[in-house]
């Protein structure tokens, strides 16, 4: 059988409508699509749907991540924020240097350092349903997903509370890059990164002589064969958990209690029973997920299934029908927390080298929040909420009021 190039392949293209629906009508018809082809053609490059493809290509290292390319395709070209004259961040590097860096930094993201945080992840929370339990009513985007995260880091970072509002708003700049509107927002996203940076620098430097128990310090600490992070990569790792570890962990909250909200009975299990949290967290993630696809590039000529994908094509591993295969998740479509887990993990934190680094922190926030809000949140209802479009990389609830029983 012969090769044939990418272009020539006669594939569906994704209906543009699809972005245009409500996300469960988006998703639903585009697992439809999964059960035709592995491969559609996207808006950038081509979808891949099945979780066998998916996994291949994100296990294979002639795809690059295409995190490198984020303010490229943007069409930013300042060299402040295209950034090749720097090293790269963690999320953008391959081949050795990426192996070197999860080398020196893994073991400062194991599930032990993320067990440290559980206290205080709990009092987080529960500081944040405090102000609403005794009302019965909330925007659990506002009001909790929103503000929770930044602690959490900031936590693990070793930053003080009185510098939670900085981190929020350097979180939020940062973020920007990924916004529609980034081309006008230039000046703010700098900014911000030059603050966080000095600021970062200020830490580091206090630690060294003055080592703590948090990440920072971990990660100077962090030595392999001789080798240690310098300043300038201290410095990419903390951008690198602001932007990894913030709106992910925000909209996976959000995309879970909605979901639950909408199986009362599972709220009330995951209430009466926190062990289970652990089991229904992994469920929420696999059907649904905040992170419904990431995006590669070929680094050279790839030949996969006898189709050649030209140097350079963009592919966009969707993990989002991936977790929804039949064939490796009995009972794909239907989200039940007391299911016996499947053989194959989900994709909602990725696969391969670029494997979410925060993955145990994830978790641990996840595992933590959630039985506290199925607790102090009974009889759960959504009111009418507000998604963010279907195509939106991290996706989640723009707002979503809920109201419930009162609690103390
Ligand atoms: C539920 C929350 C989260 C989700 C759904 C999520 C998802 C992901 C996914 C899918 C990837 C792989 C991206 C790719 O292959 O292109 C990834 C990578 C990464 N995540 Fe997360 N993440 C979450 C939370 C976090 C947290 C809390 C942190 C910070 C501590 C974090 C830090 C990172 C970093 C640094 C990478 C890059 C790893 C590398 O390139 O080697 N993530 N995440």
């Amino acid at each position: 059988m012969g090769i044939t190039p990418v272009d020539e392949l006669d594939i569906p293209t994704i209906d543009p409508a699809t972005f245009d629906m409500s996300h469960t009508e988006s998703l639903a018809s585009m697992v439809e699509l999964a059960d035709d082809t592995w491969i559609a053609k996207g808006l950038f490059g081509y979808a891949i749907l099945s979780y066998a493809d998916a996994t291949a290509i994100l296990r294979d290292r002639r795809w690059h991540s295409a995190a490198s390319k984020v303010a490229e395709m943007r069409g930013i070209t300042d060299p402040e924020l295209v950034g090749n004259d720097r090293k790269p961040s963690i999320l953008a590097a391959e081949g050795d240097v990426h192996t070197r860096l999860r080398r020196l930094v893994g073991k400062a993201f194991s599930p032990k350092s993320a067990d440290r945080l559980r206290p205080f992840m709990r009092d987080v929370v529960n500081g944040l349903v405090d102000p609403v339990a005794a009302s019965g009513r909330a925007d659990i985007v506002t009001d909790i997903c929103e503000p929770y995260p930044i602690p959490i880091i900031c936590e693990l970072l070793g930053a003080p509370k009185a510098d939670w509002q900085l981190f929020s708003r350097w979180a939020e700049d940062v973020l920007r890059i990924f916004n529609g509107t980034v081309l006008d927002e230039l000046d703010i996203i700098k900014a911000a990164r030059r603050e966080l940076n000095e600021y970062t620098m200020q830490m580091i430097s206090e630690r060294r002589s003055d080592p703590r128990e948090d990440l920072l310090t971990d990660l100077i600490a962090a030595e392999e064969g001789g080798d240690r992070l310098d300043a300038e990569e201290l410095v990419m790792m903390v951008n690198a958990v602001i932007i990894g570890g913030t709106d992910t962990t925000r909209n996976q909250l959000g995309c879970s209690v909605a979901l639950f909200a909408e199986h009362p009975d599972q709220w009330k299990l995951l209430a009466d029973d926190p062990d289970i949290a652990p089991r229904a967290v992994e469920e929420a993630m696999r059907y649904f997920g905040a992170v419904r696809g990431t995006g590669r590039f070929a680094s050279e000529d790839i030949v996969y299934r006898d189709i050649l994908f030209p140097a350079g094509t963009f592919v966009f591993p969707s993990t989002a029908t991936a977790n929804r295969d039949q064939s490796l998740f009995p009972g794909a479509e239907t989200f039940d927390i007391r299911k016996e887990p499947a053989g194959s993990p989900h994709l909602t934190l990725g696969s391969g080298i670029h494997y979410c680094l925060g993955a145990w922190l994830a978790r641990a926030e996840l595992q933590e929040a959630l039985p506290i809000l199925a607790r102090r949140m009974p009889g759960l209802a959504l009111a009418d909420g507000e998604w963010k479009p279907p195509g939106t990389a991290i996706f989640g609830p723009d707002t979503l009021p809920v109201t419930f029983t009162p609690t103390r």
